[in-house]
């Protein structure tokens, strides 16, 4: 087992039969999958599940799966998903995947928000080893560009092999470099831009990160 699936499989046991659970996007949310499906076939676990992305909709579905649409949630008990970066203050960058506005509205309105993790993905600072991803409006792109240079953010157009990335929302992505800027302030100057539908800075209060390393689960603490 490496450290993604031991700190996958750890979260699956603590799931009860019941619960409403999102479903992250990434290989570390896979892993999780995998685990609630194992539990599911042993145990005879029984929950509900909603998706993050059409990728994670369709890996979850084909594992087996109970899996309800996101326009019916009113709430949910608990969403699961991996992180690209976490500071000492588990303030969270991610987006590699790019699935942004499902992301954090899942993780906005669940009663917990419990990310797993590898060692990698612990930093100093967020933006430490990636750009910020920030999902777009298509048809506003050039124009957030615009507003985003004015506040001194370089912005690059997410590409797909020969295309544009493409999330499951529909949206274009802007990979936006800032120089050890806080969260805080990132979170307010994106979040003051039209055009920007979501970005990829998480600073919720509910938040838990749950690392897998040296063959254990560790709980970082602020
Ligand atoms: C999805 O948009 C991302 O935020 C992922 O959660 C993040 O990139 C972590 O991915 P891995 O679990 O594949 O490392």
């Amino acid at each position: 087992m490496n450290d993604k699936q031991r700190v996958a499989h750890y979260a699956a046991q603590q799931i009860d039969s019941g619960m409403l659970i999102g479903l992250g996007t990434g290989s570390t949310a896979n892993c999780f999958i995998d685990a609630l499906v194992e539990r599911q076939q042993n145990e005879a676990l029984d929950c509900q599940y909603v998706a993050s992305s059409i990728v994670t909709l369709q890996y979850a579905r084909q594992a087996g799966l109970k899996l309800v649409g996101i326009e019916t949630l009113a709430y949910l008990d608990l969403y699961v998903d991996g992180a690209d970066e976490v500071a000492p203050d588990l303030s969270l960058l991610k987006g590699r995947g790019s699935d942004l506005v499902r992301e954090k509205l899942l993780a906005q309105n669940s009663r917990e928000f419990w990310v797993l993790i590898d060692p990698s993905k612990k930093v100093n600072h967020i933006g430490e080893k990636f750009p910020v991803a920030v999902e777009v409006m298509p048809f506003a792109v050039s124009l957030v560009q615009n507003s985003l240079s004015h506040l001194n953010i370089a912005a690059v157009l997410r590409k797909q092999g020969d295309g544009l990335h493409v999330t499951s929302h529909g949206c274009l992505v802007l990979d936006c470099q800032f120089n050890n800027d806080a969260p805080v302030s990132i979170d307010l100057q994106l979040n003051a831009v039209p055009g920007v539908v979501e970005h990829g800075i998480f600073l919720l209060p509910q938040t838990r990160v749950f690392c897998g390393e040296d063959q254990t689960v560790r709980e970082m603490l602020r």
